[in-house]
């Protein structure tokens, strides 16, 4: 699907972001919200119990600067799945909390933490509570075929054993910053979440590709996201293929 020379996946990250402007410009003025009430995540309803993820380790074999140039976008991924250890791991990179404040990997506007951060894999989708470093289930069975259509066929999203989301509420943000300058912040903190985790999986061996192009509603609907969660970024992840 991705070519480096032709860009279909360009075209289509424009039209999203024309349809997620429209949106929040319709949306209702959002209430003033505290940092704390902010990481609370507004629901998508849990299916199953809070599920504890293992410690995540901050010692790593490889440099910042090793990862840093190690890291591609690869396209062929094994669909074998990831420990539990480094889902847990990856979902730490993304959002994890680093203080006692709750301020997390990944720097936030305000500290108003807008992302959202899902997961799904060959036993259900879930949704990451930063706060407990735990995972919660949203939806049973499969999702990866779904969002594989929602992302245009592109292979990548079919082939791993577990594709991430990240969603953003623009209306945390838009609360202190205004409507104009919060989808600029929202997506600004989209890439520093979803670099954290392309590092991340670099240093764990494994391959990822940060994808843009697809049908925001389809992904929307396949997660049960609620209104305000707007799906910004896919990020497949598997162990590379030779
Ligand atoms: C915002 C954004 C959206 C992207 N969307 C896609 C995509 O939909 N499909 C894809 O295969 N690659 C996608 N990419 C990956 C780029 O094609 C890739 O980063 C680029 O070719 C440079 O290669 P590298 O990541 O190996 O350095 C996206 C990258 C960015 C930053």
């Amino acid at each position: 699907m991705e070519s480096h020379t032709g860009r279909p996946w360009f075209a289509a990250v424009c039209a999203g972001a024309t349809v997620v402007g429209a949106l929040l410009l319709s949306s209702a003025p959002a209430r003033s919200r505290s940092a704390a009430e902010a990481t609370q995540p507004q629901a998508t309803p849990a299916i199953g119990p809070r599920e504890p993820l293992p410690p995540p380790r901050t010692r790593g074999s490889l440099s910042l600067e090793e990862a840093l140039e190690r890291r591609r976008s690869i396209r062929t991924l094994g669909g074998e799945a990831l420990s539990r250890q480094d889902i847990g791991q990856l979902l730490w990179a993304t959002q994890g909390v680093t203080s006692p404040e709750g301020l997390r990997t990944a720097p936030s506007a305000g500290a108003l933490y807008p992302l959202e951060v899902y997961v799904a894999t060959a036993a259900g989708a879930y949704h990451y509570l930063p706060g407990g470093h735990a995972l919660e289930q949203v939806v049973p069975g499969d999702l990866r075929p779904d969002l594989w259509r929602a992302a245009l066929h592109q292979e990548p999203v079919r082939q791993a054993a577990a594709v991430f989301v990240v969603a953003g509420v623009y209306e945390r943000t838009a609360a202190k910053y205004g409507v104009e300058r919060a989808p600029r912040y929202v997506h600004l903190e989209a890439g520093h979440a979803a670099q954290n985790l392309l590092l991340e999986a670099t240093t764990l061996g494994l391959g990822t590709v940060p994808i843009g192009a697809f049908d925001d509603l389809a992904v929307q609907l396949a997660l049960g996201l609620p209104g305000e969660q707007r799906p910004l970024y896919l990020v497949p992840v598997g162990h590379p293929v030779a």
